[in-house]
């Protein structure tokens, strides 16, 4: 598929999605997000690729929803579309992903760096849910997600006054992993995917989901989750090649 608004590139077992709509500040319109998400369907199905970077660029990773595209939508419209709906793919991934977030996230754009699984941020990365201004509240998890990265308090402060925050009191806040100079953001994050890209395809894969299950459960629940899964992944190959490896204190190799 020949894309429009978004880069794609593969490097060694990675891939990178670059959102790619300058003039708008990568605003998050139809087109690009139809893009992302077959691009992360490419992916995905790519037996090669093991860990996903979702990045911008040095000015923003994305300014939030397109609002010159979404200034005349109607009550109607919004809910026969289930507008916004088509944007979870990729928290649904299955693979990891990584956000690499430099300048500003905002609006959606916050919220789809927070569907990622980590953010490493740059340090001149700017976080807000601005949509109180516009009228309107958070409508891709802003809400929900940022309440749960960064506490009731400071999520109730950004998204009533619509407030920034910089990437040092992100990291603080635990918004993001990470942060790393604006220069060197894109070739860090290639590093840490391709760490993760040698794991263990599938316990890379159960282990994101088994994190996950904990924004989902009871504690009770997530740790019978997290021990059926550990316990299933004596059935791995790589199981027996990690262990091997560390015995006979080599680098394993594994299959997936
Ligand atoms: N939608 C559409 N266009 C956008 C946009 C957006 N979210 N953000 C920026 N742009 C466009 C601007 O309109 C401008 O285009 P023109 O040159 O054609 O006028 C271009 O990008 C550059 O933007 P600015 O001139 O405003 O750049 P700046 O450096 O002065 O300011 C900014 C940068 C602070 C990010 C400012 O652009 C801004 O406040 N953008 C809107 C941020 C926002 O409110 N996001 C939330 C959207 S609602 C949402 O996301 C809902 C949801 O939960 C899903």
């Amino acid at each position: 598929m020949a894309y429009e608004t978004i880069l794609v590139e593969t490097h060694g077992k990675v891939g990178l999605i670059r959102l790619n709509r300058p003039q708008a500040l990568n605003a998050l319109n139809r087109q690009i997000i139809t893009e992302l998400n077959a691009a992360l369907d490419a992916f995905e199905a790519d037996t090669g690729i093991g860990c996903i970077i979702l990045t911008g660029s040095e000015k923003a990773f994305a300014a939030g929803a397109d609002i010159k595209e979404m200034q005349d939508f109607t009550y109607p419209q919004t809910y026969l579309d289930d507008f916004i709906a088509s944007w979870e793919r990729l928290s649904r991934t299955r693979k990891p992903v990584i956000a690499a977030v430099a300048g500003f996230a905002l609006g959606g754009g916050c919220e789809l760096a927070m569907m990622c699984d980590f953010i490493l941020a740059a340090d001149t990365a700017k976080f807000g849910q601005p949509e109180i201004k516009l009228g309107v509240m958070p409508g891709a998890g802003g809400t929900q997600r940022l309440t749960r990265f960064v506490g009731k308090s400071k999520a109730m402060e950004m998204c009533l006054t619509g407030r920034f925050m910089d990437a040092a009191e992100a990291e603080r806040a635990g918004l993001v992993s990470r942060v790393i100079p604006a220069a060197d953001l894109v070739d860090e994050a290639l590093k840490v995917a391709a760490v993760i890209a040698d794991m263990s395809r599938p316990v890379a894969m159960m282990t994101k989901e088994s994190v996950n299950r904990s924004y989902e459960t009871t504690l009770t629940e997530g740790i019978r989750f997290e021990r059926r899964v550990f316990h299933s992944m004596f059935a791995l190959a790589d199981q027996k090649e990690g262990m091997s490896a560390f015995v006979e204190k080599r680098k394993p190799n594994f299959g997936g």
